[in-house]
């Protein structure tokens, strides 16, 4: 592998969880490079199933060393309580360990997050809540609190000091109470005492895996369409979960990846507003929804699910240069009478097949092709000859319309439940 990114190419949900958790048997490091507690990454394997939504998916292989990178905003609180539950589970956790340089969510973040989430009223824009935009914000704005300020306790009073007056009026103008310096503190110290020896400058571990060409998985958040950048901006989330950004959240060179897996669900689903070309409103979608278990793995709202839009993943294979596509929930579609693949969009009297900016992407409907489901069972195939002769049509278009070779095709959420393809020569 050396160094492996797995990246989402959709709408986030795509199944990277399953994806890292399978390649990290063999990985000597995992580093996830953005994002925060929003993520669910759900994982189901011998210890049980989970949703983890920050400790890197490559924690259940006790030989891999996890890091939360620098690119990482973390809200302690969560990650305890997360550990919390892995230990519970038998899962250890002597390899976990936090970028000192990684920012950290504190819990007026995610008040404000819930207040300016109300205050777009119908400009909402579906956040987890989590508090990650305004982690972020206070990030580029030069006022955050990083998880290495947590151990020095005289300079973290000063970090908090320095915003909580400004974070005081802005909650004041949503009518929210104030703040307390000391209330802060406290809360922070005790972050600290749980997590400091966790917290840690990551560089001396990764530079010299890569150096050594030890195996790396970069582990990404999210999927294209919700790229701060290049996703249906306002309608996004506040980090670039394309591998662009890969490098600087983990911390090596953008010349040190070799190999980016793009997953992608044999559908399309999405959490949150915004547009959704291909969504359905109908008993398809119904029927996605409930076979394909589509309710958030954070916020437990039933996701939007839709046909496989092949514009969207043409976006994220450019964005991202994928070197193969890791397809997943296949299984779901078992037993449809016939598929559909959007291939373009109608926009205005045009045909396009690109992804347009947000108020034109609001505006497009989708041009489908259409192709025979099957009704065979394929959670038992292993192999590619296993699986119906439609299903293998079907993953060979989506293949041809990306231009990127398929390499695992996954048919149920076990470990096991996951065809490994001979990429071209
Ligand atoms: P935020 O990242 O919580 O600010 O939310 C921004 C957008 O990203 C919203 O549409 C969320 O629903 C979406 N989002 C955030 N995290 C996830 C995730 O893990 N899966 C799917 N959508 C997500």
């Amino acid at each position: 592998m050396p160094v492996t990114a797995v990246v989402g190419a959709q709408w986030g949900d795509e199944g990277k969880g399953r994806m890292v958790d399978y390649l990290a048997q063999d990985a000597d490091l995992v580093i996830r490079f953005q994002g925060g507690d929003n993520a669910g990454h759900t994982v189901v394997n011998a210890h049980g199933k989970f949703a983890l939504h920050l400790i890197p998916s490559g924690i259940f292989n006790p030989f891999t060393v996890c890091i939360i990178g620098t690119g990482a905003v973390v809200n302690p609180a969560t990650l305890l309580e997360e550990m919390g539950a892995l230990e519970a589970a038998g899962v250890p956790l002597e390899n976990l360990w936090l970028s000192n340089r990684a920012h950290v969510v504190l819990p007026y973040h995610r008040m404000v997050d819930g207040l300016q989430e109300a205050a777009r009223s119908g400009a909402r824009i579906g956040t987890t809540g989590r508090g990650i935009g305004p982690t972020y914000s206070d990030k580029a704005a030069r006022f955050g609190v990083r998880l290495g300020d947590l151990k020095r306790p005289d300079y973290l009073r000063q970090r908090i000091a320095l915003h909580l007056e400004q974070k005081n009026r802005t909650l004041a103008l949503f009518g929210a109470p104030p703040l307390d310096l000391d209330d802060v503190m406290e809360t922070c110290l005790g972050y600290a005492r749980a997590l400091g020896d966790r917290i840690v400058d990551t560089l001396p571990l990764v530079q010299p895996a890569v150096r050594a060409g030890k195996r790396v998985l970069l582990e990404g958040q999210l999927g294209v369409m919700r790229d701060l950048d290049w996703g249906t901006y306002p309608y996004v989330t506040s980090s670039n979960p394309i591998v662009g950004a890969a490098s600087a959240g983990a911390g090596l060179p953008p010349s040190a990846i070799d190999r980016v897996v793009g997953v992608v669900k044999a559908y399309s689903t999405a959490v949150g507003a915004g547009p959704f070309p291909s969504e359905l409103d109908d008993a398809d979608g119904e029927r996605l929804r409930l076979v394909g278990a589509e309710y958030g793995a954070t916020t437990g709202r039933p996701r939007r699910c839709g046909w496989y839009d092949a514009v969207a993943v043409g976006h994220a294979a450019w964005l991202n240069g994928f070197t193969s596509l890791a397809v997943t929930k296949l299984d779901v579609l078992d037993g449809m009478r016939q598929l559909k693949v959007c291939t373009g969009y109608r926009l205005a009297d045009r045909v396009i097949d690109y992804v347009p900016d947000t108020p034109d992407m609001a505006e497009v409907t989708p041009i489908y092709e259409t192709w025979p489901g099957w009704d065979e069972p394929t959670t038992e195939a292993r192999d590619w000859d296993d699986l119906p002769k439609a299903a293998r049509t079907y993953l060979h278009r989506i293949s041809e319309l990306a231009g990127v070779p398929i390499e695992f095709v996954s048919v149920g959420a076990e470990r096991d439940q996951l065809l490994k393809l001979e990429l071209p020569a």
